[in-house]
């Protein structure tokens, strides 16, 4: 570590995190390991928790998210062992098994754990539920999945006619659609489909580009009767249909290598290998963009595990360029525009990233956000109601006072910023980052060389 790089000052309820980088400037090196995809983390839990048997699973991401999703299934009934990255063992009820709580179900800061959570409760007949979650998430909009399962017959109240957290959901047997949806959102196309589980008939969504497909890999795993049709980015589940519980391995999530490829592309000097981390397609748009902007990055050791690409990935640091991002890519980048704006700082020329409208409805308003705090940084940033154009070529941004509004991705972009900060970056509420990774600034002493 490089004194002083890290600091966390801890008020009652948030930490601050300073960042001070050494006047000589600093390197990050060394073989890294990221926790595990949030995405199948959710999906291990909840699927193990509908099937019949034992479902074991090996990398789950231990962070604040599963934990909401483990807290929610334990609170219905089903066992599931305390969360560890090694073994966690859930003991599946049976789907239309779970027993309807006797109290709240709090999804936390977690949109996946809510919405998905949501097909599930809707379609368990004769059951009441109630459903909350924590300040960002009570003003996230919920309609997207409210509206299609009213359109299934579900029954759910909420605030702002429905459209907001704390809902009530009486469940029901549901009827089967064929929902169009206007947005290309893996939470809206899974709470369908898991709301389809118990339905009979068939239930498909079609989307208008393709996103992460991990729930339609992990049914079918879970023996789902389950179609795709990828001409139409469309999605059947024929139901009623039995899930058997499984052994799942998680892939590293390469939402958080994405913090390192970008950290060491614009750390001059730099070389990170970080092993085990998921490279899905439909997760990869990272990887394309900075293909675009020529970073130095490597796929090493391409493999599957169960049911899911991995690979280890090398970056070396690189003389970025600026690119234009936006269309079908978004969906498949949505959670790295954050740092992607980093790297954008960095990169000659003007860095235009449009068609992400959706980032304003994220755990914060991550345009918004991003253009604000760049901007403290001494960056030029323009927002639009869809994107931020970032004029690139920074060597070196100026250290300022930022605040990652709870937002876990926003904490660390903000934190490899700093890296390259002259003086001193404080990030407000910077323990957001244990969302989705407990032990980022334990990694960034790891690797940070003087
Ligand atoms: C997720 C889908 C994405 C993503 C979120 C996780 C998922 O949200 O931003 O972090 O696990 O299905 P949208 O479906 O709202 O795009």
């Amino acid at each position: 570590m490089v004194a002083p790089l890290v600091l966390l000052e801890n008020t009652e309820n948030h930490a601050t995190l300073k960042l001070s980088p050494p006047s000589g400037g600093l390197s990050l090196q060394g073989k890294i390991q990221v926790p595990g995809d949030k995405s199948i983390s959710h999906r291990a839990l909840m699927l193990g928790a509908l099937a019949e048997g034992t479902t074991e699973i090996e990398g789950l991401l231990v962070g604040e998210d599963p934990q909401s999703t483990a807290a929610c299934f334990r609170a219905m009934g089903v066992e599931i062992s305390e969360l560890n990255p090694t073994h966690v063992v859930v003991k599946g009820v049976g789907l239309g098994n779970l027993q309807e709580p006797t109290t709240v179900l709090d999804a936390g800061n977690s949109g996946t754990t809510m919405r998905l959570m949501l097909g599930i409760l809707a379609s368990h007949a004769g059951r009441f539920f109630a459903v909350t979650g924590d300040d960002s998430l009570r003003t996230r909009p919920m309609s997207r999945v409210v509206k299609p399962l009213q359109d299934m017959q579900a029954q759910i109240w909420g605030r702002k006619d429905n459209a907001l957290a704390p809902l009530a959901v009486q469940g029901q047997t549901l009827k089967p659609i064929h929902y169009h949806s206007p947005i290309a959102s893996a939470q809206v196309k899974s709470c369908i489909l898991l709301a389809g589980l118990l339905t009979p008939g068939k239930t498909t969504v079609t989307e208008p580009a393709l996103s992460r497909d991990h729930s339609e890999r992990m049914l079918k795993a879970f023996g789902a009767d389950i179609s795709v049709e990828p001409e139409t980015n469309s999605v059947t589940v024929t139901g009623p249909t039995q899930l058997h519980g499984q052994k799942v391995v998680v892939p590293g999530d390469i939402s958080s290598a994405a913090f390192w490829l970008v950290a060491a592309s614009i750390v001059p000097g730099s070389e990170l290998l970080i092993e085990n981390v998921g490279v899905n397609p439909t997760r990869t748009g990272i990887l394309e963009a900075l293909e675009m902007m020529q970073a130095d990055i490597t796929l090493e050791n391409e493999r599957e595990v169960a049911g899911e690409p991995v690979a280890d990935l090398r970056v070396r640091s690189a003389k970025l360029k600026a690119c234009t991002i936006g269309g079908d890519v978004i969906p498949r980048l949505i959670d790295e525009v954050p740092i992607l704006a980093v790297a954008a700082a960095f990169a000659e020329g003007t860095t235009v990233v449009k068609d992400a409208a959706e980032l304003r409805v994220k755990e914060s308003d991550r345009l918004a956000v991003m253009a604000d705090s760049l901007g403290k940084m001494g960056v030029e940033v323009t927002e639009h109601p869809d994107g931020l154009e970032i004029v690139g070529g920074a060597t070196a941004l100026e250290g300022a006072e930022v605040d990652s509004f709870t937002d876990h991705r926003i904490a660390m972009s903000l934190a490899i910023a700093a890296l390259m900060a002259k003086g001193t970056t404080a990030i407000a509420r910077a323990e957001a980052a244990a969302i989705s990774y407990p032990n980022f600034v334990e990694t960034l002493e790891d690797i940070c060389q003087a």
